[in-house]
């Protein structure tokens, strides 16, 4: 991703070889703030505090993460403890359980004085298949826009409602909903984006930060306002990313995604998911099961005496989701087309993007 004259990566190894270098999400969009991790309570920290979010992005942080425990302690139980602290940091973007179970099952093998640069090989490489993956799903997704247009007799700009920031800033590059929308925009498909602001936590306001660093035109709203922009006609499409996707298909993603997708269907407006093999979780058949992250009643800045629930995701229903958007194609949320598009995820083992046996 391009800000001003620098292109950057959400996360990326220190000039020193062995730390880990972030983009602070935290300061956004007011500053662009590097910061450099050091050691594993340093990335925890940063996961729950959300200094880094977007569960692609979650996924590949935590993999640094064992990298800097192992570098201080090679050992079974560091590599247990760095193992147990980093699931624990956020409940339901399923990439975190993935990537670790990844680093588990690649790095466990080796003798100790071997794993922390071989972890730090396997981060690296799961960042690496990160932005290919985004890469491919906007492919996919562009293509969806153009057909869009070409529907509308490429009479003027498509209209598309996002939610969330599932860009750039939540994954390593490129984003899973917005990379169809920076090519869609790069290849001369006019568009116009509607942003939800996305209350508590504003990631709405970092999608049009991003957005804006890219030149494409859009225009924040209301968490509340896409049902009148639907009824009104003022959307072609909706576009989303995913925390947790099961495997018929359910989608659980930023807590108000199922009002959006409800007002989709109501009123007849495509409603997509672009959804990286990395956030299926299979072995949960529908999303009724789906952990759904509860953070502080802070967030809201009232005042502690005002009894307040904040539930950071909510599960939109497969039958509400038009089509999946994944690194592999256009598919159906549905059980048998997950499974016939990702054969290797339904038989029980680790779907992981585009190299299955990672480059450590
Ligand atoms: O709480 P956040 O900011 O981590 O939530 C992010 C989202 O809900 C995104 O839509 C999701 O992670 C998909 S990101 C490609």
């Amino acid at each position: 991703m391009r800000v001003g004259d620098r292109w950057y990566r959400t996360i990326w190894p220190g000039d020193d070889g062995w730390s880990v270098m972030i983009i602070d999400q935290t300061a956004l969009p007011a500053a662009l703030t590097v910061r450099r991790l050091t050691d594993v309570d340093q990335v925890a920290e940063a996961i729950v505090t959300m200094r880094v979010r977007g569960a692609p992005l979650i996924g590949v942080t935590a993999a640094y993460g064992v990298a800097l425990a192992l570098r201080s302690d090679p050992g079974n139980a560091a590599f247990d403890s760095a193992i147990r602290l980093l699931a624990g940091t956020r409940p339901t973007a399923v990439n975190l359980r993935w990537a670790l179970d990844r680093v588990e099952a690649e790095i466990r093998a080796h003798p100790p004085e071997g794993r922390a640069a071989a972890a730090y090989r396997l981060a690296a490489a799961m960042a690496d298949d990160d932005v290919e993956v985004c890469r491919r799903i906007g492919e996919y997704g562009e293509g969806l826009i153009r057909e869009r247009w070409e529907s509308l007799g490429r009479s003027r700009p498509v209209q598309i409602l996002t939610h969330c920031n599932a860009g750039w800033l939540a994954t390593v590059d490129w984003g899973t909903a917005l990379a169809p929308i920076y090519r869609a925009h790069d290849a001369g498909i006019p568009v116009h984006v509607w942003v939800d602001e996305t209350r508590p936590r504003n990631q709405g306001l970092l999608t049009e930060w991003e957005l804006g660093c890219h030149g494409v035109p859009r225009t924040v709203v209301t968490d509340n306002a896409g049902g009148h922009l639907m009824r009104t006609g003022r959307v072609d499409l909706c576009l989303v990313g995913t925390d947790r996707t099961t495997r018929n298909g359910d989608v659980a993603n930023k807590i108000g995604t199922y009002l959006k997708a409800l007002a989709a269907f109501d009123n007849g407006v495509p409603f997509y998911v672009a959804a990286p093999s990395s956030s299926i979780d299979w072995s949960l058949a529908d999303g009724g099961a789906v952990p759904i992250e509860e953070r502080t009643g802070r967030e809201l800045g009232l005042s502690d005496d005002i009894p307040v629930m904040n539930p950071a995701f909510d599960v939109t229903p497969a039958r509400l989701v038009t089509k999946l958007v994944t690194e592999r194609g256009v598919v159906a949320a549905s059980a048998p087309d997950l499974a016939a598009l990702f054969p290797e995820g339904s038989r029980g083992s680790v779907a992981s993007g585009p190299s299955s046996t990672g480059r450590s």
